[in-house]
C-alpha cells in the first residue's frame, strides 16, 4: 500500500493520527494531525515535528520492538493548553519496504484532567474550610482543660467562640449538602407552579430581622399582577436569600436593599418571555477583578470580611446551579463604593 491509500484511510480517521515508517518519516496524517502538529508535517521527520521527549521515546521504541504503548502530549494554541492521550501502535505490511510504520492517535483528554483537578481542588478546599474551626475548637478544649480550667469567666467567653466555631462548621456541612443536592438534579425540570411576587415576599418577610439588625430597609418595586411561573419555589426562595443575606451582610453600609421585577413578552437575554428579579445594593461594591469568578464554590471577594460574618463561601454557587436548572441567568454589575446589582433572569412558561 503506498502512502497516497494511507493518507485517505487517516482522512476517514475522526482523531489525529499520523503514520511514521522505518525512515522515521511521517508518511502520511489526516487534517486533524496537521493541524495540531504542524501543515507542513508530511514528509518530515517526526523528531523535529513532534519535539516533545515522552511521545519521541515511545514512538522510538514502538518503532523498535513493535509494542503499543500511550503517552501524554501537550499542545498550546496560544491560548490555552490541551492535553492529550497518544496511542502509538505498530502496523505490520506497511510504509518503506513494507517494514511496518508506527500509528500514531492523539485523543483530546482535557475535559477529563479538568474534571480531575476540579475533583481534587474541591475535596483540598473543603479540608481546609473544615480544618480551620475544628483547630480552633481543639485549641480551646486544650485551654479549657489547662490553663483556664479555674477560670469560669473565661471558660464561659471560650465556650462562646466554640459554640461559634461548630455553628460555623455545621453551616458548611449543611451548604455542601444543599449543593450536591442542587448540583444532583440539575437536568430535572421544575414541575411546580409558583407566584414570583409570594417567593419575593415570604423571603423578605423571613430575612426582615436581620435587615433590621443590620439598619437596613427593603424597597420593593414590583408589578400589580403577580408574575406566575413553573419552577421549584423552595429553590427559588434559596436564591434570593443567598443573595439578599449578600446585599445585607456586604452592602448593608448603603442602608437600603431595592427589590425590582420586570416582566417581559420577550426577554432579549432569553429570546422568550421572561422576568427579571434586581436586588440592588448601595454598600462597598465588589472589585471587578472578583466578579467573573464569583460564583465558585469557596471563592470570596473579601475573604477576611465573609469570614468574619460567617459565611462559607458557597452562596453563589448554590445559586448558580439553580438558575441553571430553571434555564435562567445571573449578571452581576459592580461599582466600587457605589453598589452591586445581581440580576436573576428566568423564563416564563407561555400561557400560564
Ligand atoms: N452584595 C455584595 N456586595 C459586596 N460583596 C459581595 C456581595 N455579594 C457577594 N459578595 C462577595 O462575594 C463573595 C461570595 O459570596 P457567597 O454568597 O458565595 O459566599 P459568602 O457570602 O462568603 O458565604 P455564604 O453565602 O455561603 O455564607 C462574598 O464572600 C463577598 O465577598
Ligand atoms: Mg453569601
Amino acid at each position: 500500500m503506498n502512502d497516497e491509500i494511507l493518507d485517505a484511510l487517516l482522512a476517514g480517521f475522526p482523531l489525529p493520527s499520523l503514520a511514521i515508517d522505518r525512515t522515521e518519516r511521517i508518511i502520511a496524517a489526516n487534517i486533524e494531525a496537521l493541524t495540531l502538529i504542524n501543515q507542513q508535517a508530511r514528509g518530515q521527520n517526526y523528531v523535529t515535528m513532534l519535539r516533545q521527549p515522552a511521545l519521541l521515546d515511545a514512538i522510538e521504541t514502538t518503532l523498535t520492538d513493535g509494542m503499543a504503548r500511550s503517552t501524554q502530549y501537550l499542545s498550546n494554541d496560544g491560548a490555552q493548553d490541551t492535553a492529550f492521550r497518544v496511542s502509538c501502535r505498530a502496523v505490520q505490511g506497511l510504509g518503506r519496504d513494507m517494514a511496518g510504520v508506527v500509528l500514531v492517535s492523539f485523543e483530546d483528554i482535557t475535559d477529563k484532567e479538568q474534571a480531575g483537578q476540579m475533583r481534587r481542588d474541591f475535596v483540598a478546599n473543603v479540608s481546609h474550610e473544615l480544618r480551620t474551626p475544628l483547630t480552633a475548637l481543639m485549641g480551646f478544649i486544650e485551654t479549657l482543660r489547662g490553663p483556664a480550667r479555674n477560670d469560669p469567666e473565661a471558660g464561659a467567653r471560650f465556650l462562646d467562640i466554640m459554640q461559634n466555631e461548630a455553628e460555623r462548621m455545621n453551616r458548611l456541612v449543611g451548604d455542601l449538602m444543599s449543593l450536591n443536592r442542587v448540583e444532583g438534579d440539575e437536568r430535572v425540570r421544575p414541575t411546580q407552579s409558583v407566584v414570583l411576587n409570594d417567593i419575593l415576599n415570604s423571603t423578605l418577610h423571613t430575612l426582615q430581622p436581620l435587615a433590621r439588625e443590620a439598619d437596613v430597609t427593603f424597597e420593593t418595586e414590583f408589578p400589580e399582577i403577580p408574575v406566575a411561573m413553573i419552577a421549584d419555589g423552595d429553590q427559588l426562595k434559596q436564591v434570593f436569600t443567598n443573595i439578599i443575606m449578600n446585599a445585607i451582610k456586604y452592602g448593608g453600609s448603603g442602608g437600603r436593599v431595592t427589590l425590582q421585577m420586570t416582566e417581559s413578552a420577550r426577554e432579549p437575554v432569553l429570546r422568550a418571555p421572561g422576568v427579571r428579579v434586581q436586588i440592588i445594593d448601595y454598600g462597598a461594591g465588589i472589585d471587578p477583578i472578583h466578579l467573573p469568578r464569583l460564583t465558585e464554590r469557596f471563592y470570596r471577594a473579601d475573604d477576611h470580611r465573609s469570614r468574619a460574618l460567617g459565611g462559607t463561601g458557597l452562596g453563589l454557587a448554590i445559586v448558580k446551579h439553580i438558575i441553571n436548572r430553571h434555564r435562567g441567568r445571573l449578571r452581576v454589575e459592580s461599582e466600587l463604593g457605589k453598589g452591586t446589582t445581581f440580576t436573576v433572569i428566568l423564563p416564563i412558561q407561555e400561557g400560564l
